[in-house]
């Protein structure tokens, strides 16, 4: 694996697997009484984060304290950034405290690439802009995985059908997921108004539809993308409700879905716009369990790129 964590392009399908067989196996220390493990002592995960974030800051945070590494958590708010302080001179002032990881979640897309050519330590992209935000992408695939296989190790994702709808002009987690899941082998289509499309679109690896009644009798998963408002500086769709009337899961939608498949969403979710509260709500929700995932994915992901002590057998 690569030293840094910036795009899921940085993952080969060999990476991948090894990431979520390795969650898989950390995923059983979420049954025992004591779930930490010594494997990164003596090492420094620093997350720096200058956007906001419930998620990704608190499992990252849970993942790193799980591996029993030290933790330093920095919030743009409050900092010396008030005071003008560059990016640049804040990842030394960190770096000097003894930084081996910086986890950076930032509104500029780039960020998180910039930072890695300032440091020594690896940097984890948690979000840079409308770029990407690769961790997502990877607990997404493990969330998939154990769902619809089973969680079996070695597995990837071929020939299962991921629709990914909505707002994907502003959406990093889409572009990881297309990026990802289409490495492991799955067929990715992304369902949104052509306003809400990227003009690159063309060259992903993935299929596009404005129609997603006639995608969904056919996909194993659905995922629903937040519409975000507060990136969007011009009218995208009509008005709200248009948009939902279009492009928002509600139960209606959902029962088009075959028996198996299972609805997504990174969240934070806009409740009845995207997403009706009674499918955010039901048993083919995989919401909740997405965001558990993320503290076994990402300590999965420190392990590997820290290159922690081998972990002793979880299996009791
Ligand atoms: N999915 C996600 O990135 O959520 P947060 O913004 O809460 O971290």
């Amino acid at each position: 694996m690569k030293r840094h964590l910036i795009s899921a392009a940085d993952l080969s399908r060999a990476d991948a697997l090894l990431i979520l067989d390795t969650a898989e196996e950390l995923a059983q220390l979420a049954d025992r009484p004591i779930k930490k493990l010594p494997t990164l002592r003596g090492r420094t995960v620093v997350n720096l984060f200058y956007e906001d974030s419930t998620r990704t800051r608190i499992s990252f945070e849970a993942a790193a304290k799980r591996l029993s590494a030290d933790v330093i958590n920095f919030s743009a708010k409050g900092s010396s950034v008030a005071k003008g302080e560059s990016l640049k001179d804040t990842a030394l002032t960190l770096e000097a405290m003894g930084a081996d990881a910086v986890v950076i979640r930032h509104p500029a897309s780039g960020a998180a690439h910039r930072l890695a050519g300032w440091v020594q330590g690896s940097v984890l992209n948690a979000g840079d802009g409308t770029h990407e935000h690769p961790t997502q992408a990877l607990l997404d695939a493990f969330t998939i995985r154990r769902r619809l296989t089973g969680g079996r190790r070695g597995a990837g994702l071929d020939g299962l059908r991921v629709t990914i709808v909505g707002d994907v002009l502003h959406s990093r987690v889409a572009r990881s997921n297309v990026l990802l899941l289409s490495t492991l082998g799955a067929e990715v289509t992304l369902a949104a108004p052509p306003t809400l499309l990227p003009l690159a679109v063309g060259s992903w690896p993935c299929a596009v539809s404005y129609d997603l009644d006639s995608e969904l009798p056919k996909s194993d998963v659905v995922m629903m993308l937040r519409v975000q408002q507060e990136r969007m500086s011009a009218a995208y769709f009509p008005s709200v409700r248009e948009y939902s009337r279009r492009y928002g899961l509600d139960a209606a939608r959902m029962a088009r879905l075959p028996d198996h498949a299972i609805v997504m969403h990174p969240g934070p979710m806009n409740r009845g716009v995207e997403i009706a509260a009674e499918v955010a709500d039901s048993a083919r929700s995989t919401i909740v369990e997405q965001v558990a995932n993320g503290v076994t994915t990402r300590m999965a992901v420190l392990y590997l790129l820290l290159g922690g002590t081998e972990f002793p057998a979880v299996t009791q």
